[in-house]
């Protein structure tokens, strides 16, 4: 079992499979954006090798994230070999849902457990506009085909205030009306070369939660009003889901955090908010052992930051979210 300093219990491993992406979300990353050389990136067996060490260290759950990890080749694959590890409980993956329409079954059938798929607006001229490049009937379908291969439908909406953050948000609440969905919505972080403007645009969980009541009526809280892992939930007068917020700016959950990260270039990044990262895949490509390799992984455990330092004006600035996984 993996503990931090602070006695949190960090089980829940992030692995970026790949930094590019099939579309261009205006909060993830600018248009120009480069992507790091194939070589660069963690071959398969690395993963696997990786992967394995964290599930010795104790670590339960794994998700899959990008850029768009479905880009990536042999995912299919990728997913049946952690799957199968000892230890691991779970693995799930997020995704922009376009390539869904193919690979929903073939993930299923490959041993994974829970899919959270982006959506941040139903409207199609607004969807092009948010990702530049995407066509919102292909994350539908590809809804749709989730949903029939049998998993649990979680939606991640990303509020960009000026764009989506009024007939967008009530849209998408009101799809867990007549749908046992998940829709989660996003405070917007500061990452990188484009944080100026997320803080800029950025649509705090209050605000949502007050446009959709106005619209839909009163929302109950679920759980107690306790965190459903990072999201707060609440349920929509005879709702079939649940609406969730993830406000990681406005009321951050960092107390409760028991993730580490890597990227797709092979680092450990214990807090998705600070640059700090360990380089895994360069040690490993030296020649390190497991044995060595797992001393250093449980050490920066130990040492994982308490909090990100949003409050205080302190933003990552490395790397943008698609070279991280969210
Ligand atoms: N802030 C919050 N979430 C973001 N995502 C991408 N960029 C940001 C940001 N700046 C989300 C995507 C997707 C996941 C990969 O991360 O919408 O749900
Ligand atoms: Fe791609 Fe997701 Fe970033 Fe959009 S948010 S550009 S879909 S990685």
């Amino acid at each position: 079992m993996s503990l931090d300093q602070y006695g949190r219990r960090i089980d829940y491993l992030r692995i970026s499979l790949t930094d590019q992406c099939n579309l261009r979300c205006l909060y993830c990353m600018p248009e120009d954006m480069s992507f790091q050389p194939a070589s660069h990136l963690m071959q398969d067996d690395e993963i696997l090798r990786l992967a394995r060490i964290f599930a010795g260290l104790g670590f339960t759950k794994i998700r899959l994230t990008g850029g768009e990890p479905t880009v990536r080749g042999n995912i299919v694959e990728i997913v049946r070999a952690l799957a199968g590890l000892p230890g691991v409980r779970e693995v799930a993956m997020t995704t922009n849902g376009v390539l869904l329409q193919q690979l929903a079954r073939p993930l299923a059938d490959a041993g994974l457990k829970r899919l959270n798929i982006s959506l941040d607006t139903t409207d199609p001229r607004k969807f092009r506009h948010l990702s530049r490049w995407g066509n919102v009937n292909d994350v539908m379908a590809g809804i749709r085909a989730a949903e029939k291969a049998g998993f649990p439908i979680k939606l991640n909406a990303v509020v960009v205030r000026g764009v989506n953050e009024r007939e967008d948000v009530v849209d998408l609440a009101r799809l867990t009306i007549d749908h046992a969905w998940q829709v989660r919505f996003i405070e917007m972080m500061p990452l990188g070369r484009i944080a100026d403007f997320q803080l800029n645009h950025i649509v705090s969980e209050n605000e949502l939660r007050a446009t959709i009541e106005a619209a839909l009526g009163p929302m109950e809280a679920q759980n107690g009003g306790r965190l459903d892992g990072e999201a707060r939930v609440f349920r929509l007068p005879d709702a079939r889901g649940t609406v969730g917020f993830i406000s990681s700016v406005t009321n951050p959950f960092c107390a409760a955090c028991n993730r580490a990260r890597l990227t797709a270039d092979g680092k450990l990044r214990l807090c998705l908010l600070r640059d700090k990262e360990l380089d895994l895949l360069n040690l490993l490509r030296g020649g390190a052992g497991d044995e060595e390799l797992t001393a250093l992984i449980e050490k920066s455990i130990w040492y994982k930051p308490w909090g990100h330092g949003l409050a205080e004006q302190s933003y990552p600035t490395h790397r943008v979210m698609s070279e991280i996984g969210g």
